[in-house]
């Protein structure tokens, strides 16, 4: 079979690894890709965004299957045109990736069927949003309505920096277009879960939970970023917290979407909060996450192409998804700067280290090839994993395994997993 993948992130490099990994897979394509999955798929020169010339290429190469990667692209209706051209395509159409892209339908979806989530109220006009603020208790949230690179959350502790909140979305356009509409949200408290799902949009199947570190620095100080780290699984998801899951959010999500003729067939990200009352939904991604791909897939037995085929052919019901007993701690490593300014172009070393190594990965992120040597391109460059018996040798492989690695800039966050400690012994 011939496989392409869409994207060129640290997700699609470990969606590439597990995919080669397949028995039935003996070509495989990843656009744009980078200097990482170079090694193990041929790179296609052309961007995430350009549907057309990505289904011509897929039609002109005889792609048996394309996995897309990236939410902008799934909310930009990438799949409906590689339907249109009669290819298989694994991820949902635009009227389902709705439900990433638009924070005010999956508030309204999660209202309509009584899926947990916080309070919420939707604005399309800044006068509107500030008037009811007036009533509002803080710390309160604000939410573009539209995809922001995950950066269009601000919490709000007084009422001033509320109203400054709305006019920097609504009237200034930080996050442009997509803070046309804002959400309002009561704030709630917990720790944060994320849980992957497989959808053929009747059936849902969960893959192992695991916790991402959003923040740049130690101790969750510093803006937020794509994510600086991760572990899977995370045992405060507990049996409970599942069992109340599965009945009350998940397959009602899924059930919602079909009633409201949106079939979801593709990966559900469920990002949940257990909170003192119990789990609430804190948003819905459409796709894979980023970097909590990196724990969960080197830890998944079945064949990922075998999976995807199921969730497109509404075959789900007879997958028996197994994931290993074991858990994984995934690093990334950043250029200094990131999220904001910083430099690249650095060469990187050490990257030889991890191969042959089964319990250690080195997926790439913000990486190319110049003159035939990987240099950084990117804020996250790279994310180191290991895999270990339990969290606590996983979180030490993969610090360890970070000193392999040099370049110039290189800064990585030291608590990745510390969370853990609490009730480990
Ligand atoms: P989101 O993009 O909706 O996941 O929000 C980004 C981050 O903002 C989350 O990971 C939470 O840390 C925080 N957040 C979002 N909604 C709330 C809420 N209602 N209460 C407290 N924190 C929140
Ligand atoms: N790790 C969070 C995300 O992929 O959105």
């Amino acid at each position: 079979m011939k496989v392409m993948i869409v994207g060129g992130g640290g997700r699609e490099h470990a969606i590439a690894w597990k995919i080669s990994q397949s028995a039935k897979v003996d070509k495989l394509y990843c656009a744009p890709g980078n200097a990482g999955i170079a090694e193990i798929a041929e790179c296609v020169p052309i961007g995430v965004m350009e549907f057309d010339r990505l289904a011509e290429f897929a039609c002109e190469h005889k792609v048996d299957l394309t996995v897309i990667g990236p939410d902008d692209a799934l909310g930009a209706g990438i799949v409906d045109v590689f339907e249109a051209k009669g290819l298989r395509v694994f991820g949902p159409r635009k009227n389902a990736a709705v439900i990433e892209a638009s924070k005010a339908f999956s508030k309204d979806l999660m209202k309509k069927y009584n899926i947990p989530t916080a309070a919420y109220e939707v604005f399309t006009s800044a006068k509107a949003a500030i008037e009811y603020l007036k009533t509002s208790s803080f710390p309160t949230v604000l939410k573009a309505d539209g995809l922001a690179l995950g950066k269009g959350v601000l919490i709000c502790n007084t009422y001033e920096e509320a109203v400054a909140g709305v006019k920097s979305i609504m009237q200034d356009k930080q996050f442009g277009s997509a803070g046309d509409k804002l959400v309002i949200e009561e704030f709630m408290t917990g720790r944060e879960v994320s849980v992957l799902a497989f959808s053929d949009g009747k059936t849902i199947k969960t893959m192992t939970s695991a916790q991402d570190h959003k923040r740049a620095k130690d101790g969750d100080q510093g803006l937020n970023t794509g994510g600086m780290g991760t572990f899977s699984p995370t045992p405060f998801y507990n049996r409970e917290a599942d069992d109340f899951c599965k009945k009350y959010i998940y397959q009602p999500t899924i059930d919602a979407m079909k009633a409201e003729g949106r079939t979801f067939q593709g990966v559900l990200f469920v990002g949940l909060m257990l909170t003192p009352k119990g789990p609430r939904v804190l948003e819905y991604n459409a796709r894979f996450g980023d970097p909590e791909t990196q724990v969960v897939l080197p830890r998944m037995k079945n064949d990922i192409v075998e999976v995807f085929e199921a969730c497109i052919d509404g075959t789900l019901d007879q997958v028996d998804l197994q994931f290993e007993d074991n858990a994984a701690v995934c690093v990334v490593l950043a250029s200094d700067g990131y999220p904001e300014h910083y430099e690249k172009g650095f060469p990187i070393s050490g990257l030889e280290t991890f191969k042959g190594k089964d319990s250690y990965f080195v997926f790439h992120a913000g990486t190319k090839l110049s003159d035939g040597q990987v240099v950084t391109n990117g804020g996250r460059v790279l994310g180191v994993v290991a895999k270990a018996d339990n969290l606590k040798e996983a979180r030490a492989e993969a610090y360890k395994a970070t000193e392999w690695i040099t370049f110039a800039n290189k800064y990585m966050r030291h608590d990745i997993g510390k969370a853990i400690d609490a009730i480990e012994e």
